[in-house]
């Protein structure tokens, strides 16, 4: 997959900050891996890694629970696409601390900030989009002041 820099628009916007400003800050995580990687810079390959992590722990869970408190459709689809993007991540870590030489990191960084593009613009557009019609249900609901 070609690995290339997005950039925030509109038809990826929910209009709901608290989840909009995660996603565009995984997106500067992306980009700046998609940067590193053209200049052949290995350095961050690890933090990347960690930044995927943190993004699971924190990013997917907000975003389960919204679906969950506003009766979202789907839901279930939606968690199996974190948790098949968790493998990936995982399975793309283990084979990146394995590999033996540069040239095999650099192949596989290259696997890495490619799929990482393509899925975060994809999963934008394919399932966290699905939740905006829904947003409006969170207004009824009182406010939570753990996130
Ligand atoms: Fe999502
Ligand atoms: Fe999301």
């Amino acid at each position: 997959m070609a690995a290339k820099i997005e950039k925030w628009r509109d038809q990826i916007s929910l209009d709901y900050p608290p989840l909009d400003d995660e996603h565009k800050a995984f997106l500067e995580v992306i980009n700046k891996a998609v940067k590193d990687y053209y200049h052949r810079n290995l350095d961050n390959m690890p933090a990347l890694f960690d930044a995927c992590y943190d993004y699971v722990r924190n990013h997917f869970s907000h975003e389960e629970d919204v679906m969950e408190r506003i009766n979202c459709p789907d839901i279930m689809a939606h968690i199996q696409a974190h948790q098949q993007f968790i493998k990936n991540i995982s399975e793309f870590r283990q084979a990146y601390e394995a590999a033996e030489t540069r040239g095999k990191k650099l192949d596989l960084a290259q696997e890495v900030v490619g799929f990482l593009s393509v899925w975060f613009i994809g999963h934008l557009l394919s399932r966290d989009k699905l939740i905006k019609p829904y947003l409006v249900r969170l207004r009824n609901l009182p406010p939570r002041m753990d996130y």
